[in-house]
């Protein structure tokens, strides 16, 4: 541990002074290798939760997370290396989409995701509802597969960013995820290990997100790509709004069937909205479109044609997945119990909103989610929604379907489901789901 003293740099921060990057280093560091304990980084963290850190302490946190281990040299792959990361939000299956489109555009996409935890789905548990679908490659596999296929999705190992790993796990139980400069730092840790050149970041805003408040929100946003930039990847970010799920399906299966559809050139309201203003920055830092419009263009007949899903099925056979439920995703089965969630007397109109937080703690409690790091997840679980914002609705008809193991679990959620659609004698104004773009450290309202 050398001259560290774990005792001042916590003094330090408590009373709003700043660390240097050696500092910061070291303690990492320590923390990492175990001399550092827990007590003592939970207070560092409360520290920093509470007095923030400027942007020379962030880059240095994040420095120091990403070079607690390996990060991948994907160099000998010909093309800009480009990946998405998303805050995370209620049925947000952008990432199966966009991951196999992208790279149907000979952009290399290689992703490494998460699980859900909390109220928001993860695309690793989404992925593991395909039968046999293996996203624990090696580094060395991961790094094939991209040369090979384009494209390559997986899970956090153990060689990326542990002190990440470590710090979360702390931050879980000592009540500081929610901090701009520990997200930022916990996220860029991850995805700047991956061998990335450039990264788009979708960053939401709304009750269904993760930083509900839009100033918190924009501020994540530009300390993200801050962090990006500073260590010269480029990046990209998108305020989008999260405020009701997206699409119709909230679960792990259900949302890898609409994924699905989407890829295989259906409309899937907001979905494929979203997917085309993501990948079309995508395809614009990957180098392979001048402009918005023309990408956007590209991957609309991508998806129409065919190539996108060809390149999804292939990733999923490389990848020891079923490519027959894949072509077929009727194959899959039903959950056990489906319960029918019908409107009341009072809900008559138009469908105002729809509460994405209590449609995503719902799904999680179906059994399409986890409420610890450790327990498993029921891929046919999740929600099914049947009215979505703006259409019209009738005492009695179907708003949602819940699809859980057994009845008893749908029981408790009859109300909350159907209580979180609001509705309105007019329809409301449509949704505006890109709110904002910020690109080279500006923000522009007039996205497309
Ligand atoms: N996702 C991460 O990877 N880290 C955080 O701190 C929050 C969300």
């Amino acid at each position: 541990m050398g001259d560290l003293d774990p005792v001042r740099l916590i003094a330090v921060k408590r009373d709003g002074g700043q660390l240097t990057p050696a500092e910061i280093r070291q303690l990492i560091d320590a923390y990492t290798d175990g001399q550092v304990p827990d007590y003592q980084m939970s207070a560092f963290l409360m520290a920093v939760f509470l007095r923030g850190m400027d942007g020379a302490e962030t880059f240095a946190l994040a420095e120091a997370m990403l070079k607690s281990g390996t990060i991948v040299d994907l160099s000998d792959v010909p093309g800009v290396k480009v990946d998405k990361h998303s805050t995370g939000g209620v049925g947000d299956k952008l990432s199966l989409i966009l991951a196999p489109l992208v790279a149907s555009a000979g952009v290399p996409v290689p992703m490494i995701s998460g699980r859900g935890l909390g109220h928001t789905g993860g695309t690793l548990d989404k992925l593991e509802s395909i039968p046999g679908f293996r996203t624990s490659l090696t580094l060395g596999e991961y790094h094939e597969q991209l040369r090979e296929l384009g494209v390559v999705m997986i899970g956090q190992t153990s060689e990326i960013a542990p002190a990440d790993k470590k710090l979360y796990a702390l931050r879980d139980v000592t009540s500081t995820v929610e901090s701009v400069p520990l997200i930022a730092a916990s996220i860029m840790s991850k995805k700047l290990a991956e061998g990335i050149d450039a990264l788009v970041l979708d960053v939401k805003v709304g009750k269904g997100a993760f930083m509900p408040d839009a100033r918190k929100a924009r501020r994540l946003a530009e300390t993200l790509v801050d962090i990006g930039e500073h260590f010269g990847t480029r990046s990209v970010a998108l305020l989008t709004e999260m405020s009701d799920p997206l699409g119709y399906a909230v679960g792990n299966w259900c949302e890898m069937e609409e994924a699905i559809r989407c890829l295989q050139g259906e409309t899937v309201p907001e979905v494929t909205e979203l997917t085309l203003s993501l990948g079309s920055e995508m395809l614009v830092l990957g180098g392979v479109a001048s402009d918005l419009a023309t990408a956007r263009e590209k991957l609309q007949s991508l998806l129409e044609n065919g190539t996108a899903f060809d390149v999804f099925s292939r990733m999923v056979a490389a990848q020891g997945g079923d490519t027959k439920v894949v072509q077929n995703p009727e194959l899959m089965g039903e959950s056990a119990i489906t319960t029918e969630v019908v409107a009341s007397s009072s809900q008559d109109g138009f469908i105002a909103s729809i509460d994405a937080l209590a449609i995503g703690q719902a799904a999680t409690r179906l059994g399409a989610g986890r409420m610890r790091v450790d327990d498993d997840v029921d891929p046919l679980a999740g929600i099914t929604l049947c009215r979505k914002r703006g259409d019209r609705v009738q005492p009695g008809d179907c708003l949602a379907r819940l699809h859980t193991r057994s009845s008893d679990l749908a029981e408790p959620f009859l109300i909350s489901v159907r209580d979180a659609f609001a509705t309105g004698d007019t329809a409301p104004a449509p949704r505006q789901v890109v709110i904002d773009r910020l690109v080279e450290g500006r923000w522009n309202s007039s996205v497309n």
